[in-house]
């Protein structure tokens, strides 16, 4: 690398669709010349790639980008990009103008494919400015470069946006309507990803069930995507998110059932056990019709396992219904959930609901619901002590030299005592230790 290379650092908040939406801008910016740096005082060119799903994140970003204030006015060529869900935001770029005149490019999640344009205008001006578009040809967007940096992982999108408006979330008004890439876009990508290598490919949407809806005829089911996938050659595993149960058909279940590659996993976020709640939530299932899908699944696909996303504290929700939250994660028995205290977001219906719960009340459910999980979780972990599983080797401990982390199908993290060449590798190990987030264990012989 020449001393005089440019250097790039991107942060990244939010979900796996920012993750990969990141990749995507390195790639522009490696295309352009610039080399990555972890090391902010080194770099050239910043870019914040936000989220907005709840206030806390939000609070944190913006804190985090003040405290660029100090190193732009030591080193004023240093250009500050902020782009992302938070960007997009109704009123956000030109609050976060005013608050911070120094970032010099704004804008929103339907113009990362102008990123590459964007930096040149802003280096050949020197002016600042502020970009957000409402809707975007998503060719533009299927055609930008890619620098992969998730290590075995290739994360593929399937689909962009939402059209579910659950009545708490900002994610529709942030990412636009739901559009489907074309089921050979997709396949080529993932022939793609696997001829370099990766060995998980997870596909992603908002709510991946739903592909296809915008035009049945040209793109088919996500049964039918899925099946393709499933169909590519090599040795590698798939994973999708995110599912709504909504959405979740019989026939995906039988195509995970029958296949050799799909994960038997299901990330199925239920949210509130309480049939109330889930109808204020505008989530269109109750908690049977979900007990009713995991007892499908259960049945047709050996061994699978499952996890959740959980809002405690949604306006109105009561101790009955929180209970009913309670009762459900244990008649289900997630292997791991993902638990939020409800956020008000501005534009949302649910912002308008009276009946917001005090803080002090949304803090202890979430701690009961947490204690209950932390139960459930160790005990499925310890249902695997001295089984022989199939591990994907994903990279090294972060705390112990000599040992790697891996993956187990059911997506459940494991240690593995294993030299470093291994990475990438499926490997069969015997499981001989289990925490509530991790197992750990040994090779052994097929
Ligand atoms: N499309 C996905 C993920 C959306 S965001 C899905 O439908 O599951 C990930 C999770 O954040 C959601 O599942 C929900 O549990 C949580 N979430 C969304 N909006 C929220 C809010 N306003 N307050 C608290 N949690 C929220
Ligand atoms: Fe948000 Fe609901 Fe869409 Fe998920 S499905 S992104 S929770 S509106
Ligand atoms: Fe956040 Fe946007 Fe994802 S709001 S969770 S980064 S879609």
């Amino acid at each position: 690398m020449s001393k005089n290379a440019k250097r790039y650092l991107i942060l990244t908040y939010g979900c796996q669709m920012n993750v990969h939406e990141s990749e995507k801008l390195a790639g522009i910016l490696e295309e352009m010349g610039y080399t990555p740096t972890d090391d902010r005082n080194q770099a050239d060119v910043v870019v914040f790639n936000t989220c907005a799903i709840r206030e806390t994140a939000e609070q944190k970003i913006i804190g985090n980008i003040g405290e660029f204030k100090s190193l732009k006015r030591k080193n004023p060529n240093l250009v500050l990009a902020v782009c992302g869900c938070m960007s997009q935001q109704s009123g956000y770029p030109e609050m976060l103008k005013k608050r911070y005149s120094f970032i010099d490019i704004i804008f929103g999640t339907h113009n990362l494919a102008e990123f590459g344009n964007f930096l040149k205008r802003r280096l050949e001006t020197k002016k600042k400015f502020i970009e957000i578009s409402e809707t975007e040809d998503i060719c533009l967007r299927d055609a930008m470069p890619k620098k992969r940096t998730s290590g075995v992982n290739a994360w593929i999108n399937i689909t962009y946006g939402c059209n579910n408006f659950c009545s708490y979330c900002i994610v529709p008004y942030v990412r636009g309507k739901e559009v489907s890439r074309p089921k050979e876009a997709i396949i080529r990508e993932v022939k793609e990803a696997v001829g370099n290598g990766y060995k998980q490919i997870t596909l992603l949407g908002q709510n991946v069930n739903s592909y296809g809806n915008d035009d049945r005829a040209k793109f088919g089911t996500f049964a039918e995507l899925l099946k393709a996938v499933d169909e590519v050659d090599g040795k590698f595993r798939i994973r999708f998110m995110t599912s709504h149960p909504k959405d979740l058909t019989d026939d995906v279940i039988n195509v995970i059932a029958s296949s050799k590659k799909i994960c038997h996993y299901l990330h199925l976020p239920i949210q509130s056990g309480s049939n109330r709640i889930l109808a204020l939530m505008n989530r269109k299932y109750t908690r049977e019709s979900y007990l009713d899908l995991i007892c499908k699944a259960r049945k047709a696909i050996n061994d699978i396992e499952f996890s959740s996303d959980i809002i405690v504290g949604f306006p109105t929700e009561t101790e009955e219904d929180f209970l009913e939250t309670l009762d459900i994660v244990k008649q289900v028995g997630y292997q791991q959930l993902f638990t939020y205290v409800y956020s008000k977001r501005k534009g949302t219906v649910a912002e308008k609901l009276d009946g917001q719960i005090p803080s002090s009340i949304k803090k202890e459910r979430i701690k009961r619901l947490i204690e209950v999980e932390h139960q459930i979780a160790t005990q499925i972990s310890e249902k695997y002590i001295g089984k022989v599983l199939e591990v994907l080797l994903e990279d090294v401990h972060p705390k112990k030299e000599g040992w790697l982390v891996g993956s187990t199908d059911f997506n459940k993290t494991i240690s593995v005592k294993a030299d470093k060449s291994l990475i990438g590798s499926f490997v069969m190990v015997k499981v001989t230790n289990a925490k509530l987030t991790t197992l750990s264990g040994e090779i052994v012989e097929e």
